[in-house]
């Protein structure tokens, strides 16, 4: 069969190496895809957000199966396109991912069927959101309604810093329209996961469990990026908590979704505080994880095309998912500078000798210049082990990372060092 693939950064080449280990793929294409993904791949100059040309470059090269990878597609209803087109795609419809691209709509969803998630209110007028932030007292968070590429929320610790983020939200718009709508909720304490899930709009599986790095710096310090690493499964999540994540969180919000009207088919991703009252949702998002992809692909067992293929015909109940009895890690590797101004167009080398460590590189932000790899992006590319141990996997991606090198690269240290020191351990 042929595939397309929407997106061009690090999920999509690892989306794109695990689709291409199916015997059932004759054609790959990547719109716009990187070179990581061209030796999977051809990768195609399109838009992400022009619906038109994409559909019709899926009818002129006969696709049989679109895979979107991020959400700016899913929100801007390239899904409900390719339907309407009688094209098959993975990914949920314009309206099912609102889950990831409206923050007030999520909760609404979550509070109507009961998901945990924190308490919170929704307000357009920014006085209004100050008097409430006065009442509840800090810590407290404020969010931004919308897409603001995870830089719209602000974990205040003070009532000051909450003000100050209402202010800059809804007053001066840093976030532009984004901040026409602010959440405001309850702080949640606790250790973040992500859990990631494979849903045709009835059945849903979840994927073995991942934590994000998003601090920039080693100890959870400086501002959020992207996303520096990744590892799974995370021991945070035992098998007791994915299970009540499943029963308590993704089921519910797939059959609510379903009686409001919507059927979400694609991938479910549910972002987790695992505290002290068991898990409580933080957001969703309406897609794959970038960097968890990275990690939680190589740990899968079972073709990726027959789930894809199954999630989008409704019948994802007669495939069995298995998982590898392995452990995956990612370190990201960043241009200088990032999440701040960062330089564009360095050589990379060593690519290839950090595959012949064993490791997986994929690309999130390179471009070729002149036959030469280059940096283009923040996060440039993301390293990946997998070993049969958590510490095997750490050792090998920390032995493949020092081979690779460009000018300003920066990258933590102590990815997956969360999950040996812990106390239950
Ligand atoms: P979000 O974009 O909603 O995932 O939020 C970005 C980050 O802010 C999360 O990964 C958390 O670290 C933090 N965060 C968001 N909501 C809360 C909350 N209610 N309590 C504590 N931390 C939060
Ligand atoms: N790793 C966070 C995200 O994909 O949104």
């Amino acid at each position: 069969m042929k595939i397309l693939l929407i997106g061009g950064g690090g999920r999509e080449h690892a989306l794109a190496w695990k689709l291409a280990q199916s015997p059932k793929v004759e054609k790959m294409y990547c719109a716009p895809g990187n070179p990581g993904i061209t030796a999977v791949a051809e990768c195609v100059d399109i838009e992400i957000t022009d619906n038109e040309a994409l559909g019709k470059f899926a009818l002129e090269h006969k696709i049989d199966l679109t895979v979107v990878g991020p959400e700016l597609p899913l929100t801007n209803g390239l899904v409900d396109h390719f339907t309407a087109l009688n094209l098959k795609a993975f990914g949920p419809s314009q309206k099912a991912a609102q889950l990831e691209g409206s923050k007030a709509f999520a909760k609404d969803i979550m509070h109507k069927y009961h998901i945990p998630t924190a308490a919170s209110a929704a307000f357009t007028d920014a006085d209004c959101a100050i008097a409430y932030i006065k009442q509840q007292g800090a810590p407290i968070v404020v969010k931004a309604d919308g897409l603001a590429a995870g830089k719209g929320v602000v974990v205040a610790m003070t009532l000051e810093e909450a003000i100050d983020a209402v202010t800059l939200m809804m007053k001066d718009k840093a976030f532009g329209s984004a901040g026409n709508l602010v959440v405001v909720e309850e702080y949640l304490e606790g250790e973040e996961a992500s859990l990631l899930a494979f849903t045709d709009g009835i059945t849903v599986v979840p994927m073995v469990a991942a934590q994000d790095y998003k601090r920039i710096f080693d100890n959870d310090q400086g501002p959020n990026t992207g996303g520096m690493g990744t590892y799974a499964p995370a021991p945070v999540v035992t098998p007791e908590i994915r299970e009540q994540v499943r029963r308590e969180v993704l089921q519910p919000v797939i059959d609510g979704m379903r009686q409001e009207g919507i059927i979400y088919k694609g991938c479910l991703y549910a972002g987790l505080m695992i505290t002290a009252q068991g898990p409580k949702v933080i957001e969703f998002n309406a897609r794959f994880g970038d960097p968890e992809t990275q990690v939680v692909l190589p740990l899968l067992h079972t073709d990726l095309v027959d789930i894809v293929e199954a999630c989008a015909n409704g019948n994802l109940a007669d495939i069995n998912i298995e998982w590898d009895n392995k452990a995956a890690v990612c370190v990201v590797l960043a241009a200088g500078g990032y999440p701040g101004i960062y330089h564009k167009g360095d050589a990379i080398t060593g690519l290839d000798n950090a595959e012949a460590q064993g490791a997986m590189v994929f690309h999130a932000g390179t471009a070729t210049k002149n036959g030469q790899i280059v940096t283009q992006g923040g996060r440039v590319l993301g390293v990946t082990a997998v070993a049969d141990s958590l510490r095997n996997a750490v050792d090998k991606v920390y032995q493949a990372v020092p081979v690779i090198a460009f000018d300003g690269m920066q990258y933590r240290k102590d990815i997956a060092h969360r999950a040996f020191n812990r106390n239950d351990k």
